[in-house]
Parts: structure tokens; sequence; C-alpha cells
């Protein structure tokens, strides 16, 4: 794997995806970045914006197994780590594994199940292992989680706590299609499909061997510069002492900047992170992470994104990083 191949990969990576979901280039690169970086991704939005789409458009263009939970009011952990069973012929208990036991796993609708149900697949996208009944089991490579939710206001939901959105490596939004014609195109597309579930037409693009190839040249092949070390770390300390934020972001968010900066370069064909590769994820893989003060929230005027800009705005940009 060289930069060029991986370039060349992520192309028609990114491709066989714009052919079935319609909208922004730049979302679609920031979840293969994230997938690349092995992170588990959230996807809120309001109903209908595409968000199992696009979470089951990637599952199954990267070629890898996945297993998708729809998760209600009354799924239980068993439902999603598996249990043990009593096998009347064989006198003895098996072990079921649950649908976790997968490369990529479809949480959709997170919010809609209760703690106790959430925390057994947050345990599980922490530590990439789960215990059932005493017995440690390790999940698969790769292993990441794209789960979808509501925005929290919406009735019969169950907010994530803030430590259980801190293992999200980033959080996106899909957003409304920007213009009158990509709406067109949802429904001419749908025309052309002459079905609701695309999905049944993907084919994988890769296997899950070049996948976990990708994923170790982004481990292992790309540099990042002191300076831009730095740069990352001035970040996330800048969320900590500010007067419209009550808790900052963790080492996590930190973490999280530097894997995606790096998934980042070599998606655009780079061994070597710039700024920019760190900039553009700033929102995405810290606007889960920060509390804001309530006071400001109350008054109206506190917006992450406008702080978060701020923020950046403040720090200087490193100029004479080196590329190797
Ligand atoms: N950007 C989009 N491109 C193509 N189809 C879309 C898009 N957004 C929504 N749809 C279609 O709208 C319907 C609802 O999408 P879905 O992924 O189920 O939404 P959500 O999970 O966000 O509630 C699906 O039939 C989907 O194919
Ligand atoms: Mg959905």
């Amino acid at each position: 794997m060289d930069s060029y191949k991986f370039r060349d990969l992520c192309g028609q990576i990114l491709n066989a995806v714009d052919s079935i979901f319609v909208g922004n280039p730049l979302l679609l690169r920031k979840v293969l970045c994230a997938a690349l970086a092995n992170g588990h991704i959230l996807f809120e939005d309001y109903p209908g914006l595409g968000k199992t789409l696009l979470a089951k458009v990637f599952a199954k263009v990267l070629g890898c197994k996945w297993a998708r939970i729809q998760f209600t009011p009354d799924l239980m952990p068993a439902d999603i780590v598996g249990t043990r069973v009593w096998k009347a012929n064989i006198s003895e208990f098996v072990l079921e594994k649950g649908p976790i036991f997968t490369n990529i796993l479809l949480a959709d609708e997170i919010n809609r199940a209760p703690p106790k149900t959430q925390s057994a697949l947050l345990e599980a996208m922490e530590e990439r292992q789960v215990t059932i009944e005493g017995v440690t089991h390790r999940l698969e490579s790769p292993f990441f989680v794209m789960a979808t939710q509501n925005p929290i206001e919406l009735e019969g939901t169950y907010p994530l706590p803030e430590a259980q959105l801190d293992r999200f490596l980033v959080r996106l939004s899909t957003g409304y299609v920007e213009s009158l014609d990509l709406e067109c195109e949802i429904l001419r597309r749908r025309i052309k499909w002459q079905r609701d579930d695309p999905t049944e037409l993907i084919e994988p693009v890769i296997s899950p061997e070049t996948f976990r190839e990708m994923q170790n040249f982004v481990e292992k092949d790309v540099y990042i510069d002191q300076q831009i070390i730095e740069y990352i770390a001035k970040i996330i300390r800048s969320t900590r002492g500010h007067p419209m934020i009550e808790v900052g972001s963790s080492p996590r968010g930190g973490l999280s900047l530097l894997k995606l900066s790096r998934a980042h370069a070599a998606v655009c064909g780079r061994d070597f992170v710039t700024p920019d590769d760190v900039k553009i994820f700033v929102y995405d893989a810290l606007n889960h992470r920060i509390i804001l003060n309530p006071e400001y929230i109350v008054e109206g005027t506190a917006n992450a994104k406008a702080i978060i800009d701020e923020i950046l705005g403040k720090i200087e940009v490193p100029k004479h990083f080196m590329r190797r």
C-alpha cells in the first residue's frame, strides 16, 4: 500500500457511496476517515434524513461483515452481546453470540433503548471485547459502530450520558440536501431503483483484507510533525478554560483529532498531516465532548460551532511543519 494506491481506493469507495446517497461529498469523506481510523461514528439528525441509509451503504461498500440492531425500549443487553442457552439434545449450555460479533455494527436509533442496554454496547465499544457470564470474548478487527440517533428533544428517547458520547470518534449530522436539484435527485433515484431499499443493489468495492491494510497504513505510515501535535493539544486545552464552556474536551478528543487528521491526509493522497487535516474535524470531533455553560444556553448566546470557530481563530496555525 502506498499513498497513490490508497487515494485511488478511497476514490472508488466514495464513488460507490455517492451513487446511492445523495449529498455532501465532505460528509462522505469524513465518514470514510472515521472508518479508516477504526472509530465509532454517531449520526445525529431528525428522522428521515438518510442516517440509516448512509450507515448501511458504507457498511456494504467496505466489504466487511456487518449487522444491524434496531434499538427499542425493550431491547436487552443479551440481544446485543449474546447469551448462553441450554441445548437439551446435548445437555449443555452453548454460547449464542449476539450481533455484536461482526466488523461493522449499525446501532440504529441508539437513544430509544434504556441506559442499561446502551451501556452494554458502549462497554464493547471501548474495550473491543465483551464478557458473557464471566467469560471474555475479543471482538474481531476491524470493529466499529455506526450509531444513529434522533435529537434528544424528541419524545421517547433516553439521551446518552456524556461519558458514553465521549466514546464516539465523531458526531456528524447528515443534514438536509442543499439544493432543489439534489432534492429532485433523491426522487429520481427512487424511480430508477424501483425499490425503497437501494442497499440491496450494492456490491462491495474492496475486501475486508484491503480495508484492514488501509487502516494499517493510516496507523503506521502517515507522519505528523511535532508542531501539529502541539496545535491539536492547544485546541483541546483551550476548550477547558473557555468562559462559555462548563466542561471542556477530554484527552480522548485530542486523540480523535490525531486519528482523524492522519486518516484525512491519507484519503487526500499524502503521507503527512497538514494543519487543515486537523481543522476540518475540530467541530465533528469535539461538539459532543464539550458541555456549554448553562447560563449562556439559557440566554441563547452559546453555540458550539461559534465557540469552536472562535477558539480556532485564536490559535496560531503552524506554518513550518515537517513533511517527513
Ligand atoms: N441523502 C439521501 N440520498 C438518498 N436517499 C435519501 C437521502 N436522505 C433520505 N433518503 C431516503 O429517505 C428515506 C429515509 O431515510 P433513512 O435513512 O431511513 O432516514 P433516517 O434513518 O435518518 O430516519 C430512505 O428511503 C432513504 O433512501
Ligand atoms: Mg433510521
